[in-house]
């Protein structure tokens, strides 16, 4: 990355640090947050080499940025790096979202109530005293399960290819909530109100191998990855008969939209940020 920043004076500094960081939609996001709210917002992305996550935060405090996204591979780096942590940041065990304050780093997560928020607010689902399935026991499920649980479902399982990181990552949330972790094979006989695939399959064409009949009459299905099409996933959740069927988008959008807060204490509208990114994406 270079060291030197094309800041203009009349707005604060944000970015997005990742690699690859080029595909990434949050410049586009945070520059419609601004155009909306009228904040002197300018965002950019930043790619940053493996091992200059440190130097490369330092250099963009040092040369005024106020605030930071970070995407993969450096979530947990970061997590690390920053002086203090959000709750939310440190059951996460990694940050999406830096604030600099006095020379200070704060780490947030906004992953988790990004998620919970599409579904309360946009997706009208609410969650308490119901079913969810969540599948992966990877950084994104992890980063999912403290605001899922705060919402008080019924019973929350963690299903994972690799069992034994399931239950792993389900003893350690277990003073939140009902959370039990298992393997796939488990899963058959179960019905669950709202199935959350966190895996890494949608990236590989693949989806997890899930025993039919398991999504409840009416039940709703989220990926929280997102494209132009929908992916493995979600058809298989179409041809199983699921009452919903959603991809991560808004999810995007709304963990955004909390970082955005954060940073500017004022929270965007984002049902036309999300429609916009829609249309753009051909979807
Ligand atoms: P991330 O940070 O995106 O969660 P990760 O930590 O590498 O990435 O975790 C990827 C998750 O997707 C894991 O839960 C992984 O299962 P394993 O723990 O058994 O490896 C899951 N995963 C990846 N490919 C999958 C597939 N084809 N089917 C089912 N699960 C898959």
């Amino acid at each position: 990355m270079s060291d030197i920043f094309d800041f203009d004076n009349q707005r604060d500094e944000y970015a997005v640090m990742g690699n690859p960081v080029s595909h990434s939609k949050s410049p586009r996001i945070h520059t419609l947050f601004a155009q909306q709210t009228g904040e002197p917002v300018h965002y950019t992305a930043i790619q940053v080499d493996p091992g200059g996550f440190p130097q490369a935060v330092g250099n963009f405090a040092a040369s005024g940025g106020k605030g930071l996204n970070i995407t993969v591979p450096f979530k947990q780096e970061a997590w690390k790096l920053v002086d203090t942590r959000s709750n939310r940041a440190e059951l996460a065990g990694a940050v999406n979202t830096i604030k600099f304050e006095n020379g200070r780093l704060f780490g947030d997560n906004t992953d988790g109530v990004g998620l919970v928020n599409d579904l309360l607010r946009n997706r009208q689902i609410t969650l308490r005293e119901k079913r969810i399935l969540l599948m992966g026991a990877g950084g994104a499920a992890r980063g999912v399960l403290a605001p899922l649980l705060e919402q008080q479902p019924l019973l929350l399982v963690i299903a994972n290819r690799t069992e034994s990181r399931a239950r792993d990552l389900a003893a350690e949330f277990s003073d939140l909530g009902t959370v039990q972790g298992c393997g796939y094979d488990d899963l058959s006989a179960l019905q669950f109100d709202l199935l959350i695939n966190a895996t890494a399959a949608s990236l590989q064409g693949d989806l997890p191998p899930l025993p039919d009949g398991i999504i409840a009459d009416g039940g709703a299905c989220y990926d929280m990855m997102y494209g132009a099409k929908p992916t493995a996933f979600m058809k298989w959740a179409e041809w199983q008969g699921a009452g919903m069927v959603m991809d991560g988008l808004g999810m995007l959008v709304e963990q955004a939209a909390e970082s955005f807060y954060l940073w500017r204490g004022v929270r965007p509208d984002t049902r036309p940020v999300i429609e916009t990114l829609r249309q753009e994406l051909g979807g």
